[in-house]
């Protein structure tokens, strides 16, 4: 399963977060809201294209290492200025224990097929009282057009071989994060649901968007039939039953701040 991510991944890495600062938003919005002091070793699980690794840096702060499942977006982060950009697989950290005073994972711990192995790793490399950052997404104002989104996805997944086994297999279905990080000795100490409104060039860009990043597997996945009609169905429901017709990006995420217990 960590190989369909690395391959989705890579796919969309020469693209990601490019046309519209979604990942971006949304990394500065968690970095800001934890506040990594000055001097903090810091790891950002998942990175991506280094949405949360720039704000991080921006605040000077110079122990930064960037890991990711997908080498093409590992080699785009080994380029930033000062980061240790690594290939590594959250569920399985090649880092040692006890090495790091902010652990952030934006958006990734809701498409691990086994989050609970990568929060006990976060524990392990964490120091006793360190920080976890997670984002996941969330409510928004969008009038439940995600859930319409949801429902045509569903759809369309029932028609793989396989359903949902077939693609990415994400926990979303993960409501109490609580939980699952409870078990491994992280205990949630805030909670903030924030949302994001970025305006689009019409419903073509939001589509264009949504196939940008992890949202592309089904895509990917359908057959040429089925896939020209996913998109007319998700251009349709924009069209009917998004509150800006799809010319506005809204997406909502919530925030945890984590600690480990010592
Ligand atoms: C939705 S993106 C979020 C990227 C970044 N955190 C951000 O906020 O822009 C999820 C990222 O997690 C990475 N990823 C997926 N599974 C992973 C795993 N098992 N270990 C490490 N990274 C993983 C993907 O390659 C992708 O870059």
């Amino acid at each position: 399963m960590s190989e369909i991510n690395a391959d989705l991944f890579d796919r969309v890495a020469a693209g990601y977060d490019e046309a519209v600062p979604f990942f971006e938003t949304f990394g500065r919005l968690l970095v800001d809201w934890v506040a990594p002091p000055a001097g903090a070793r810091v790891l950002d699980l998942g990175a991506g294209r280094g949405a949360i690794t720039r704000a991080v840096a921006e605040r000077g702060i110079e122990r930064v290492v960037a890991g990711d499942i997908s080498p093409e977006m590992v080699e785009r982060l080994a380029v930033l200025p000062g980061v240790d950009g690594r290939l590594l697989d959250a569920q399985a950290l090649d880092l040692p224990d006890g090495a790091f005073d902010v652990v952030f994972a934006g958006f990734v711990f809701s498409i691990l097929p086994q989050p609970e192995l990568a929060a006990s790793e976060v524990a392990r490399v964490l120091r006793p009282g360190g920080t976890l950052a997670l984002s996941v997404p969330g409510p928004s104002t969008d009038g439940g057009w995600w859930e319409r989104y949801g429902e045509i996805v569903a759809e369309f997944t029932d028609r793989l071989d396989g359903g949902a086994a077939a693609g990415l297999d994400p926990a979303e279905a993960v409501t109490e994060w609580d939980a699952v990080l409870a078990r491994a000795g992280l205990v949630v100490v805030d909670v903030h649901t924030t949302e994001v409104d970025l305006p689009l060039d019409g419903p073509d860009a939001h589509w264009e968007w949504l196939m940008s990043h992890g949202n592309r597997w089904l895509h990917d996945a359908l057959g040429e039939t089925d896939r020209a009609e996913f998109r007319n169905r998700v251009l349709r429901s924009l069209d009917e039953d998004h509150p800006a017709r799809g010319t506005r990006l809204i997406a909502g995420a919530d925030f945890f701040r984590i600690e480990r217990a010592d």
